[in-house]
């Protein structure tokens, strides 16, 4: 046998200042399922995260809560890692940023990059808020768009015509904290100097290390030159202050990755056999891999192996990217109740069924994973519960009945038996290369053959027929050894699952190597239940609590039931009823004519959170869509989505006038916002 491997894995650091919801769920549960894969293989794998708890956007967070940014970082913390736990997110060590090992680890790096000359030092201009006494970022200014003039644009791009631009080439520049104009000052910042490592990172971004599509888009960044970062922030700033320079902080992704090391060096303390620096040492022969989203590769694929290689550190064996999570097909909406956080889906549904579902789905790459609802219902009751534990339910009372739960010796169908064995090494190899949804689907055509030859064979069938004992319990026994190879192959998706029946099969935990073996002669304890059906109205209760989560942070969401009287011309409705309609001011970001259809434009609006794709019939009224682009106009947007012959229409715009070419779009004056409830 070989050597156990040495593994430190890791999952990105989620922010202290918010809950993880079902998108953040999938990368924790995507790396949960590899390292209980690579323990289950017996080998060392340890798995290291934290909160990442810096950054002016935690502090002031925590201002406006009254409490001071270490008071947010724990309650944070408390939530966060309750939230892993419950998911069954098995880490290792949960640590944080604001830490002493972190702050050791930063000044280290930081001095040894110094030293060797990678940092530079040099003046920047950037906007101050005088009321606040701060620099702002990029985010925390707003102006007028200085291409094509739409307000309320964010200093860096513009939401309405897609530019970027310096927060300096904004017009009217406003201070999104305090509403002040803000000020032009200098101050000196220091620079990690990312081109002098440009041919390292050439050659390491193509050794291996990363997904093809990871290493085609960073060869664009490559090829176009890589620029020095800043990576210092002035006072007030919550973080690290920089090694003799009073008053410059670390940026918060400086210290971020480091928190990595942090983590596991704080893992270190408590478990004497793990030596930090056997992991981390230039040369060492231990793995790293890193888990993220594709949203964060230049930080992990170009910032980090360089700040690494530049303070003689060891560099990760592999940085895993996986896509983001769309829910029904859409991106995430807080509206449509599909922005569901961690701990709503635990109020009404079982980890691992969630579990189960993204392993059925994710692959190697790094494309985006539905969340289909309805196919989550169904995939998981029909796999989980119809095929695998069905196979146990099926088995086990005809052992207890008839031979006082002692599984018989003998192997009942020895090509079944042997299938599965062969099938070990193939759906090993699919979950070493992260490839769930192929090692589900080979899991699940065994557990089909399992039922079927059950199906076959009919032991209920047998039972009632004279002296036919000893053939119903050589099934069963088989039936029975064939479910604990599919519960050892799904060990790490079913964690729960797998305790509960290794407590029925009377076994210590199995690791992978078990399906090696069969359970002869051997008693069982009494069955339970393994496992639930999803209830749909779980499901629907969900999706209704998430809306609720909505309505518990805006005051002004609706109430009622949603329900509008049939003539809303003649009828009074109640105050609810009104209420139950959620008005919003939409920026029509795109209006073209529609082929095929004489009346409609398709609108394309955005109302803060999310973008809309509606119909509607006022072409007749508007011959030159392209001019409605970048008017403001208020729009129904809780309408259930309607199917139309052109798409799905996801709300309705309001307008007035008689028809034709008197049909009036609703304007809000001018001030008002996208996505800002009309009440
Ligand atoms: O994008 C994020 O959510 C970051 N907090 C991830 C940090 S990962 C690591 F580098 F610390
Ligand atoms: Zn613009």
């Amino acid at each position: 046998m070989s050597e156990p491997r040495q593994i430190l894995v890791t999952s990105a650091l989620p922010y202290a200042n918010g809950s993880i919801h079902l998108g953040h769920m999938l990368e924790y549960i995507q790396t949960d399922m590899w390292v209980r894969f690579q323990k289950l293989l017996g080998n060392q794998c340890i798995y290291v995260c934290a909160d990442d708890a810096h950054g002016s956007a935690i502090m002031l967070r925590a201002e406006k809560e009254g409490i001071t940014p270490e008071q947010l970082i724990a309650n944070v913390q408390a939530e966060h890692s309750g939230d892993f736990a419950d998911f069954l997110v098995d880490f290792d060590n949960f640590h944080s940023t604001h830490s002493e090992e972190n702050r050791e680890l930063s000044s280290l790096i930081y001095t040894r990059l110094r030293d060797a000359g990678h940092i530079a030092t040099r003046s920047v201009t950037q906007y101050f808020d005088p009321e606040k006494g701060m620099f702002l970022a990029d985010r925390f200014i707003k102006g007028t768009c200085p291409k094509c003039a739409a307000e309320d644009q964010y200093g860096d791009n513009c939401e309405k015509c897609g530019a970027t631009y310096a927060p300096t080439e904004l017009k009217n520049p406003k201070s999104a904290i305090s509403g002040a104009t803000p000020e032009l000052r200098d101050s000196q910042h220091f620079f990690f100097k990312l081109p002098d490592f440009q041919a390292m990172l050439q050659q390491w971004t193509r050794s291996g290390t990363l997904q093809e599509a990871v290493s085609n888009k960073l060869a664009e960044w490559l090829d176009s030159g890589l620029q020095e970062w800043d990576i210092s922030r002035d006072a007030p700033y919550f973080g690290f202050e920089i090694p003799d320079e009073p008053g410059k902080y670390f940026y918060v992704w400086l210290d971020a990755p480091i928190g990595y090391m942090a983590s596991f060096k704080n893992l270190c303390a408590r478990r004497p056999e793990l030596d930090f620096d056997a992991f981390w040492k230039e040369d060492s022969t231990a793995e790293l891999y890193h888990f993220i989203g594709k949203d964060i590769v230049n930080f992990h694929a170009l910032f980090w192996p360089a700040m690494l290689e530049g303070s003689g550190l060891r560099k990760p064996t592999g940085i895993n990217v996986h896509g983001y999570l769309t829910v029904n097909g859409a991106k995430m909406s807080k509206s449509r109740g599909t922005f569901i956080k961690a701990r709503t889906y635990l109020d009404h549904l079982a980890p691992e069924y969630l579990r189960y579902y993204y392993a059925s789905k994710l692959g190697r790459g790094v494309d985006d994973l539905d969340l289909n609802l309805d196919d989550f219902v169904q995939k998981v009751n029909s796999d989980l519960v119809g095929k695998v534990v069905n196979i146990a339910s099926r088995c086990a009372g005809f052992i207890h009945k008839g031979n006082d739960g002692v599984l018989v010796a003998g192997d009942a169908a020895p090509e079944l038996s042997e299938a599965f064995l062969n099938a070990a090494p193939s759906i090993a190899e699919a979950y070493e290369g992260r490839d769930f949804a192929r090692a589900m689907r080979e899991i699940m055509a065994l557990a089909d053959r399992a039922n079927a030859w059950i199906a076959d064979k009919a032991p209920w069938a047998l039972a009632k027929q004279e002296g036919k004992q000893d053939e119903v319990q050589a099934i069963c026994a088989q039936g029975i050894n064939l479910f604990r190879h599919l519960v050892i192959f799904l060990k790490p998706v079913l964690p729960v699952l797998a305790a509960d029946a290794e407590a029925f099969l009377n076994v210590a935990p199995l690791t992978w190597n078990d399906h090696l073996s069969r359970l002869e002669n051997h008693k069982l304890n009494p069955f339970k239940a393994l496992m639930s059906r999803i209830e749909p109205a779980k499901v629907e209760a969900m999706v209704a609590a998430s809306k609720e989560d909505l309505a518990a942070t805006q005051p002004a969401a609706p109430a009622g039931n949603g329900e509008l009287a049939k003539d809303p011309l003649s009828a009074e409705i109640e105050f609810d009823t009104f209420a139950a309609v959620d008005l919003r001011v939409a920026l029509i970001v795109k209006a073209e004519a529609v082929e095929g259809a004489d009346k409609l434009l398709r609108l394309t609006l955005d109302i803060g959170d999310e973008r809309r794709n509606v119909f509607s019939g006022i072409k007749s009224a508007y011959p030159d869509p392209a001019k409605l682009e970048g008017r403001l106009t208020m729009m129904v947007a809780n309408l259930k989505p309607r199917k139309m012959r052109f798409g799905v229409s996801e709300g309705m715009v309001m307008a007035a006038g008689p028809g034709g070419e008197e049909i009036y779009l609703l304007s809000p004056d001018s001030g008002a916002k996208p996505g800002q409830r009309i009440k």
